[in-house]
């Protein structure tokens, strides 16, 4: 397994480029198995999530063409519609096929997905949904098996904020009998982006961007060309290494107009941050200061970005609050970042953190994907050497993050494993 070796890397400075969106890119992926024409996607990471669905898909017949950041799909000629587990157990959005299939197809046999390290991650919305639109779904075997001659309009009221959910059920409806009421939708950037992407292709969706969406259901849709919207993560993420560095990063190709809550908490932590249509520059001339933390579903803090504003916190000044509401496992890289010599405690869903001036290097394992993330900043910031194993989790989410960082005078080798 591949190894990141990152050594002390303070004051980084220059421009990163942002890619997009992982997850506005894997939803919009299985929006392709909605029509039998072209459709063309621009600005998608390379990332091995992205490189999981197209193999996914190609199994089932869709014809992909990926190369630079273009990629193309055809599923004009679907042959089959099943998401084994080999697949879903390594990337749980593959889920996102089900709402897709069975919209287009009146069947679908989707693995659950298996579970996750942040949380039990259940999938009983998705399910519920496409339930009320007059699916007939059995569980058996470990997989959700689904068919529907035709979907109807339905009113769904999500039990909670639920971006995936959201996502299969838009998909779902929009090729449904009849309207579609989806109450208590998810209103991430990235369920906008899918929505936009569906309505250039003949959708008719109202409501975009807030908790209730409208789908009245159209009978096929056609390709489009669709540029995905840029990662507010993955600059929320540059912005933090940044701030922890002391630093001064400007961010391209940003999506500043999607990051309010995390442009907010940099501002409170010193940082000066500059906006414009598109870029994001933060600036850190001081320690920083420490910030309490709620994560909650957007416009408020992305969960997304928890880890990373921990790491922040550990080395600012003062003592700071953070609630995670979202998942109930998602502090993982506490221990990880108390090796290094964070000072967290953490009860229940609460983390409780004293801010000191120094961490130190240590060989630390990252678990998932963001608290990947929060150990290579803690790393830059850390006297010595940090070894952050496992770092599989970080090309999930990642683009060349070691490219990017050492672009603006970050010290971080790759060791293949
Ligand atoms: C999406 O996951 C993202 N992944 C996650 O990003 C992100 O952390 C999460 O949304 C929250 O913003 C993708 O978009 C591919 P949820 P998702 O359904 O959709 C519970 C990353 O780092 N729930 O919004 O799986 C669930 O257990 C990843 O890029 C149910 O109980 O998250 C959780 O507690 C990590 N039943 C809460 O809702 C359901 O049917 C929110 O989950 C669905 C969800």
């Amino acid at each position: 397994m591949d190894k990141l070796i990152v050594n002390h890397s303070m004051n980084l400075k220059g421009d990163i480029r942002v890619s997009g969106a992982k997850n506005a890119a894997l939803p919009i992926v299985c929006a392709s198995l909605l029509t039998a024409d072209q459709l063309v996607l621009k600005n998608v990471p390379q990332l091995k999530d992205i490189y999981t669905l197209e193999k996914l898909l190609g199994g089932m017949g869709v014809k992909i063409d990926f190369s630079g950041d273009v990629m193309s799909f055809n599923a004009a000629e679907v042959t089959s519609l099943v998401a084994p587990y080999e697949f879903v157990k390594t990337m749980r959005a593959s889920v996102l096929v089900l709402g897709p299939l069975v919209a287009r197809f009146g069947y679908a046999e989707v693995s659950l997905p298996g579970g996750c390290a942040i949380g039990a991650r259940p999938v009983d919305q998705h399910i519920k949904g496409l339930e009320a639109m007059g699916a007939e779904i059995v569980i058996e075997h470990g997989y959700i098996k689904a068919k529907a001659s035709r979907l109807k309009g339905a009113r769904i009221v999500m039990d909670m904020v639920t971006v995936t959910g959201t996502e299969n059920l838009l998909m779902a409806a929009v090729l449904a009998d009849g309207v579609t009421i989806l109450e208590n939708s998810a209103r991430e950037p990235e369920v906008t982006d899918l929505a936009h992407c569906l309505i250039k292709m003949g959708a008719k969706i109202d409501g975009v961007g807030t908790d209730t969406l409208v789908v009245t259901g159209v009978e096929k849709l056609h390709g489009c060309e669709h540029s995905v919207v840029a990662d507010r993560i993955e600059a929320g993420t540059f912005a933090v290494a940044a701030a922890i560095t002391q630093g001064d990063l400007t961010l391209t190709h940003a999506r500043p107009d999607t990051m309010g809550a995390i442009i907010e908490k940099l501002i409170r932590s010193g940082a000066t941050v500059t906006e414009g249509n598109d870029f994001l520059r933060v600036a850190m001339s001081t320690r920083p200061q420490s910030v309490d933390i709620k994560t909650l579903p957007y416009p408020a803090f992305p969960t997304d970005m928890q880890a990373q504003f921990m790491t922040l916190n550990c080395v600012a000044d003062g003592a700071s609050y953070m609630t995670e509401t979202i998942f109930e496992n998602r502090y993982m890289h506490v221990p990880e970042l108390c090796r290094m010599g964070a000072k967290i405690d953490v009860d229940g869903n609460i983390a409780m953190i004293r801010g000191v001036t120094q961490l130190h290097g240590a060989e630390v394992m990252a678990t998932d994907l963001r608290a990947s993330a929060s150990l290579v900043l803690a790393g830059m910031y850390a006297e010595g050497q940090t070894k952050v194993d496992r770092i599989y989790h970080l090309d999930r989410g990642y683009e060349h993050i070691e490219h990017k960082l050492n672009n603006v005078g970050a010290n971080i080798v790759r060791v293949k494993g």
